[in-house]
């Protein structure tokens, strides 16, 4: 069984849309873990509702430094040996050990056209910009953060009148059918990273 452990902050739409794909497609692979840096993120709650294992690592300001969190986090996710990493709204960084422990086996989605709008708030950025397009991309992770080689994207139109949310809303459909897509390409065989560019089947 293909073993996937998903990263999250906060709301967790994006994991429910792969665990759903994957259950409907009885997928030879299965979210083995769901782990989060905050207690309170709702995408546990779907997690622990579906009998996800869920591990919480929480870095609390000042009482823990960065090392020591960036230690827990790089061990709870190698301890649960996965084949595929899948940041969710994940908000902090990824560890560098975690990074070279499992190069070409993380990937996130960030809601932009990469390399456009790398960082936070994307879609404000893309607002601000003026374009006419925006959309959303899944990328292999590497240190730097949005910006390991794409795997996918999906566009948007930007039409007159959006809000940040109303552009994020549209972003969001998007991401919610590439990246159980994505996800399934990976399971089989069909995309890996090689060198540091995307190879595909
Ligand atoms: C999405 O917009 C994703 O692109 C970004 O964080 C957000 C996560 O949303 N990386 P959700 O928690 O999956 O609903």
């Amino acid at each position: 069984m293909f073993r996937i452990v998903v990263l999250l902050s906060g709301r967790g739409s994006n994991f429910r849309a792969i665990f759903e794909d994957l259950k409907e497609r009885n997928a030879l692979a299965q979210v083995v873990g769901v782990v989060s840096d905050k207690s309170s993120a709702e995408g546990l709650k779907f997690a622990e509702a579906n009998q996800i294992p869920c591990f919480v690592v929480e870095r609390k300001v000042q009482e823990q430094s960065q090392k020591i969190f960036f230690e827990k986090l790089t061990c709870t996710v190698l301890d649960l040996k996965p084949d595929l990493v899948v940041l969710a709204g994940f908000m902090r960084l990824i560890p560098t050990e975690l990074v070279d422990a499992l190069l070409g086996k993380i990937i996130n989605i960030h809601p932009s056209l990469l390399p456009a709008f790398k960082g936070l708030k994307a879609q404000q950025q893309a607002l601000t910009a003026g374009v006419s397009q925006s959309g959303c991309s899944v990328h292999f992770v590497v240190s730097e953060v949005d910006s390991g080689a794409v795997i996918a994207q999906a566009s948007v139109p930007v039409l007159p009148g959006d809000t940040e949310q109303s552009l994020s809303s549209r972003i969001l459909l998007e991401e919610h059918k590439l990246y159980p897509k994505v996800v399934r390409l990976i399971v089989e065989s069909k995309v890996r990273l090689e060198n540091g560019a995307v190879v595909t089947e």
